[in-house]
């Protein structure tokens, strides 16, 4: 049975065997108390181990790491921290771990050093529950969008496509790097590569999911993603899940109303059914903000937070009017910000989004309607022949977490837009057919999936909510 199951069966008295990772081993001469833990749940199961049943030398080899299958009986517990325990009969070795030499002992860790035990560290209580929670948040994202009858597309992972057009991609190749062939004017010859032409890894699904929209109606992308930036931060990864819906027929109101929707029905989803791991994290968070100075502590916990950004409604408020506000602020008149905001076309940098969400309106923001010089080529061009049809949603402790915008359909202003940008027509040909034929207006968004997981874990670092991170310089395991 898994320690789940078992944690909740009301009646005792019954024969059980369970399988799990020992995660301290107390007691005496005459009993052992052994706490199991076998992923399923934040809680550990007792087991308990009379001297009398058992070889002392397997009682030895229950160490903190090792692993167990144990049968017995499941009993009210005699102490007072559970409510039942195993009374063990037959203990199995399945895997021993040497106490000197197991890295995770029984105490508080750094995450730092979990980071670079990241093969191990499924086994503590805080990234079983970060894990636990990503796949309750996986599982969320398909029904979520199943349920509103969107198609769920695999968009290509391959392409030859910088669709951002922010030159960040891993180039792929199965040319030989150290002799690589040439053509006659001393370039290298894509033409015998693999595919024939230059290719990389994606860095958005978006395109092709437009292609997908503007037959199916409605769907979505939820694949990894990959992008070359150098920037090592807390939030950014160099291989990243990204949720990318797209919808026909939605102006961008009806794409902010889908992306507020779709977050608050993500996180109620985890407070419906992760409740003891929220519960765990949420206490956790009150430890690690104790040990900062009181300035530095945020006004809620984690548990509140979540339930406030699904009681409130997100501010909107457009571009023009975020620069109004920040360039007003009295950051940026003292001079505090570190990029002084002094009007139209200035990017907002994280410290600024962090002004507008948690100091100005201590809410979820979406900003609209931001200058065309700094977004994307594929954004519908506004009336004002300034701004695009973007938007992004700003979360408190995080920034953005969602990027996205109502698409140009009007087949002479995409053209006219990517010859302004100097992007290939030729090489996105058929990214332009779909305007030619059957075009009509459709919106959509990318959700930063590891960001949504670190605003409803209270996680700090990306790095600690993706298995295995990729970020620059690094890419064990
Ligand atoms: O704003 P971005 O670049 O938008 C797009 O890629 C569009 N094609 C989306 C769309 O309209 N379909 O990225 C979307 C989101 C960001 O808001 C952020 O949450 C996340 O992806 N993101 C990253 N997350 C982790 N590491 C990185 N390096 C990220 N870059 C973007
Ligand atoms: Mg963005």
């Amino acid at each position: 049975m898994k320690i789940k199951e078992i944690l909740q069966t009301e009646g005792v008295e019954q024969e059980i065997s369970v399988k799990g990772w020992v995660r301290t081993r107390r007691g005496s001469k005459r009993v052992s108390f052994i706490a199991l833990n076998d992923g399923s749940t934040i809680n550990n199961i007792q087991i308990v181990a009379e001297a009398a049943d058992f070889d002392e030398e397997l009682i030895k080899q229950i160490t903190t790491g090792s692993c167990i299958s144990v049968d017995g009986k499941l009993v009210a517990s005699k102490g007072s921290g559970q409510a039942v325990e195993i009374l063990a009969s037959t203990i199995n070795i399945l895997g021993g771990a040497d106490a000197e030499e197991y890295p995770l002992q029984p105490k508080k860790h750094s995450l730092e050093f979990l980071r670079e035990k990241a093969h191990l560290r499924f086994r503590t209580n805080t990234f079983s529950a970060v894990f636990r929670l990503r796949h309750a948040l996986t599982f969320a994202v398909h029904k979520f969008f199943n349920d509103k009858g969107f198609f769920n597309l695999h968009t290509p992972i391959i392409t030859s496509i910088d669709a951002e057009g922010a030159g960040e991609m891993f180039q792929i190749t199965s040319l030989d790097l150290e002799k690589l062939p040439k053509t006659k004017r001393g370039e290298v010859d894509y033409d015998i590569d693999f595919f024939g032409k230059k290719t990389s890894l994606a860095v958005t699904g978006q395109l092709e999911a437009e292609l997908g929209a503007l037959g199916l109606g409605q769907v979505y992308t939820f694949g990894p993603t990959f992008r070359s930036e150098n920037s090592n931060t807390s939030r950014h990864l160099s291989e990243f899940w990204m949720i990318e819906p797209e919808i026909a027929f939605a102006d961008l109101t009806q794409n902010m109303d889908l992306a507020e929707e779709f977050l608050k029905y993500c996180i109620q989803y985890c407070i419906d059914h992760n409740a003891e791991d929220l519960k765990f994290l949420d206490a956790r968070m009150v430890e690690e903000e104790n040990k900062l100075k009181k300035e530095e502590r945020s006004e809620m916990g984690l548990l509140e937070r979540l339930q406030f950004v699904i009681e409130n409604d997100f501010v909107r408020l457009t571009y023009r009017e975020a620069i109004d506000i920040l360039r007003n602020s009295n950051p940026n008149k003292k001079k505090k910000f570190n990029y002084i905001i002094d009007g139209f076309g200035s990017e907002l940098q994280s410290e600024h989004e962090r002004y507008l969400v948690e100091k100005k309106f201590k809410k979820p923001v979406i900003i609209t309607d931001y200058p065309k010089g700094i977004k994307a080529f594929y954004m519908r061009m506004n009336d004002d022949n300034q701004t695009v049809s973007a938007m992004d949603v700003l979360f408190p402790l995080i920034g953005e977490i969602i990027g996205g915008s109502q698409r140009e359909e009007r087949l002479d202003k995409l053209q006219a837009r990517m010859q302004e940008m100097e992007i290939c027509q030729e090489k996105l040909w058929w990214y332009l057919e779909s305007r030619k034929f059957g075009s009509c207006p459709h919106s959509g968004f990318g959700l930063g999936f590891e960001r949504l997981i670190m605003f409803v874990t209270g996680m700090k670092n990306i790095r600690d909510v993706i298995p295995f991170p990729r970020t620059p310089q690094n890419a064990e395991f």
